[in-house]
């Protein structure tokens, strides 16, 4: 199941992801916990030292060999130079698995140890001022964007992302890779108005958004964001004094978060769970597809010099029996 965390810069969404990583590694299931956020912090949120998240290998760094790996046998793929974030997999080419270990996993990925079990956590790198523009060759989250297209997944397995709500996830498509979007909303006016910029492009593609309240203080806060964002409000959390704890380098045990916030993180993989049902593969491949032609042509096929819509594969769909057969 693939969770992308959104919202305004400070909402919440690297505490709330790395909550969220913390509950679902604590009932075993297999974990990739993915930084693409603007300030890389997941990887502290998770409890490493500045030593340790600053050895973390950086995926943006990485992408010729992410390329090269994924792009395996694709006859329709050259090389990797003319593989674009939103070049979609086809007969060829190797997926992606979240249980497995592969090279991306070797290159990109560094365990980490939470009490209730190790995920993998994955970081794209710090972003520099070209990172955000519109549609960057060099796109940092492109490497995640890569990763997702060719991820297939099933159920009691997570890839959660921490994730920025800039112009570039919209633009490339990726916003719409996810079987579940929380947005990470404090009871401002601000904190909804990003809500509303992501529902406007989210609701023609189907994308499944859920509004997490946070540093919500009371009755007054929870009408507010009743009141602006309906029912796509799921659940709300309060102050955590297990985060500030944690953010003094005092980490208790998870099992010691506050009930309210635990029953808010069950409440938050239930939704996830209750999407399993309605998942749509060949959906999912159709908006790669759209958006991979869109990106090819606004800036793909100058940049490389290659008719990059020659890269779909017309009989490819994406599903999890890849699995299976492979
Ligand atoms: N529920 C909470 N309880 C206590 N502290 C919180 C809570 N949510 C967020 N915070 C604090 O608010 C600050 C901002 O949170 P966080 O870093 O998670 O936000 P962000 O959306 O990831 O920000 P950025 O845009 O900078 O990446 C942090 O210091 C964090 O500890
Ligand atoms: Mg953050």
């Amino acid at each position: 199941m693939k969770i992308a965390f959104v919202g305004k810069g400070g909402s919440g969404k690297t505490t709330l992801s790395s909550l969220f990583i913390r509950h679902l590694a604590a009932t075993g299931a297999p974990v990739v916990a993915v930084d693409a956020d603007i300030n890389q912090h997941l990887g502290p949120a998770l409890g490493l030292d500045d030593e340790q998240a600053a050895e973390l290998p950086a995926m943006g760094a990485r992408l010729p060999l992410i390329k090269d790996y994924l792009r395996g046998a694709n006859p329709r793929i050259a090389s990797a130079e003319t593989m674009i974030k939103t070049t979609p997999p086809g007969d060829g080419s190797r997926l992606l698995r979240l249980r497995e270990q592969n090279p991306v996993y070797d290159a990109c990925a560094r365990p980490v140890e939470l009490d209730g079990g190790a995920v993998r956590l994955m970081v794209t790198g710090p972003f520099t001022e070209a990172d955000l523009g519109v549609a960057c060759y060099h796109s940092k989250t492109g490497a995640v964007e890569l990763c997702l297209n060719h991820l297939v997944d099933g159920r009691d397995e997570y890839a959660v992302v921490d994730m920025t709500a800039g112009s570039d996830s919209f633009a490339s498509g990726m916003f719409t890779r996810f079987d579940m979007t929380f947005l990470v909303a404090e009871p401002t006016r601000k904190g909804v108005s990003v809500y509303r910029q992501y529902r406007d492009y989210a609701h023609d593609f189907g994308v499944a958004l859920k509004v997490v309240g946070n540093k919500v203080q009371g009755q007054d806060d929870i009408d507010f964001l009743r009141e602006q964002v309906g029912d796509d409000l799921l659940v709300t959390v309060g102050h955590s004094n297990w985060v500030r704890a944690m953010e003094k380098g005092r980490p208790p045990r998870f099992a010691l978060l506050e009930d309210a916030n635990r029953s808010a993180l069950r409440t938050l993989q239930d939704a996830v769970d209750a999407t399993y049902e309605h998942r749509d593969w060949d959906r999912y491949t159709r908006q790669m597809v759209h958006f991979h032609l869109k990106n090819a042509q606004s800036w793909g096929n100058a940049r490389t010099g290659a008719d990059l819509a020659s890269q779909i594969d017309p009989d490819f769909v994406l599903r999890e029996e890849a699995v299976a057969t492979a």
